[in-house]
């Protein structure tokens, strides 16, 4: 059969992200600091002369629709990022897309929190944006990825993610300001330090509902705060000293979460500075703090995270450790000294599957740049 398409399509590379430090502050209007990665999705688009829309991936099989009827929200999970990106762009350009086939494949494990989500939704974005002119700003697809992420996948997630994966650039961290969305880049240079993630090979089931919840609580915060000092709109904007002067009024666990926002934030304000600075040692010390922050504070760590963090402590050769992404499971992110790296993967997969039976995945990663298109 001769294919239905037109000459020319697109390869679009989709990276996944990791976040140095500012977790869980996003939705919070605060600081983070994330960085694209090396590892992508690949996705390989063509237009196609009549209406309908194909879309396969390597590891999830092929769903298909009419770009003219009206989108459903998918019972396969993975067919939604898809989906909700479409549905994005059709509201913001009606008319404008047609059929197209879209096959793609990953190098990103899921469940990771590298991101995974926002690589496919950023890069189906990207690439359909850029396939039918539909002539729509990199913010603007952000907010379409995001947006897809709420209403079609059920994750009322923050900006972070598909902010990381469009604008990373080779060789540099992001500090974004969540709230206004400006941002600076910084060197990503570690000095004699590797980062290395520990996939845990758990993504415990909670992750949805429990992140839904702390969103929730923060938003409690906020509105108990508010009501002695009206002029904070953003969680992450209250000083510590607030907070605890409210101690009485906020519950017992939306406290917790409120101080950890607060501490937060200013770390990773502080982070930022002292990586500047190529103080990556005092860097570290300061993953140290929020991993602690987001096990006992804001509860989002699982025992198999806990483990991996605690296996570092007492190595000099690694400067920072911590859970990163929404938590629950996933990977952490360490620093550490290059010459030490083997022996640190050597010895954490050891433990690890001694203590939980279970394999862990070591992923070494390099900063690299935003999502790209290249004719295929
Ligand atoms: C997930 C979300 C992000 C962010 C992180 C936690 O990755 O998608 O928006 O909230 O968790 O920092």
């Amino acid at each position: 059969m001769i294919p239905n398409r037109n000459a020319t399509g697109i390869l679009v590379k989709s990276p996944g992200r990791i976040n140095l430090i500012g977790e869980h502050i996003d939705y919070n209007g605060g600081y983070v600091l994330p960085a694209a990665i090396n590892l992508k999705v690949s996705l390989k688009i063509y237009k196609t002369e009549n209406t309908y829309c194909t879309i396969s991936s390597k590891h999830g099989g092929t769903f298909g629709f009419d770009i003219q009827q009206p989108l459903e929200i998918s019972s396969t999970h993975w067919e939604n990022y898809v989906l909700g990106v479409i549905d994005g762009l059709l509201k913001k350009r009606p008319n404008q897309l047609g059929g197209f086939e879209c096959s793609i494949s990953s190098e990103l494990p899921i469940g990771a929190g590298i991101s995974s989500s926002a690589a496919l939704e950023c890069g189906v974005a990207k690439g359909l944006n850029h396939l039918f002119d539909l002539n729509l700003s990199d913010i603007e697809l952000i907010e379409i990825s995001r947006m897809a992420e709420h209403n079609y996948v059920g994750n009322k997630c923050g900006v972070m993610d598909q902010f990381a994966v469009t604008m990373g650039q080779n060789n540099k961290l992001l500090i974004l300001n969540c709230k206004s969305l400006e941002y600076q880049l910084i060197d990503a240079d570690f000095s004699t330090f590797k980062i290395v993630l520990l996939n845990s090979n758990v993504s415990h089931n909670l992750v949805s509902s429990e992140y839904n919840t702390r969103r929730a609580e923060c938003g409690q915060a906020l509105k108990i705060i508010q009501e002695q000092h009206p002029n904070f709109d953003f969680l992450a904007d209250v000083p510590e000293t607030i907070i605890e002067s409210l101690k009485e009024k906020l519950p017992g666990k939306v406290y917790q979460r409120a101080l950890y926002v607060s501490r937060e934030n200013a770390r990773t304000l502080k982070a930022a500075s002292l990586m500047q600075e190529g103080k990556i040692e005092s860097f570290g010390a300061l993953m140290y703090q929020t991993h602690e922050g987001l096990s006992k504070y804001y509860e989002v760590s699982c025992p198999e995270l806990d483990f991996l963090v605690g296996l570092t402590l007492d190595l000099p050769q690694v400067v920072g450790s911590r859970m990163m992404g929404g938590g629950f499971g996933g990977c952490t992110i360490n620093l550490v000294k290059e010459d030490f790296v083997q022996n640190l993967i050597d010895m954490a997969q050891m433990q690890y599957k001694k203590e939980f039976d279970i394999e862990l995945t070591p992923i070494l990663v390099e900063t690299s740049s935003g999502v790209e298109i290249t004719n295929s």
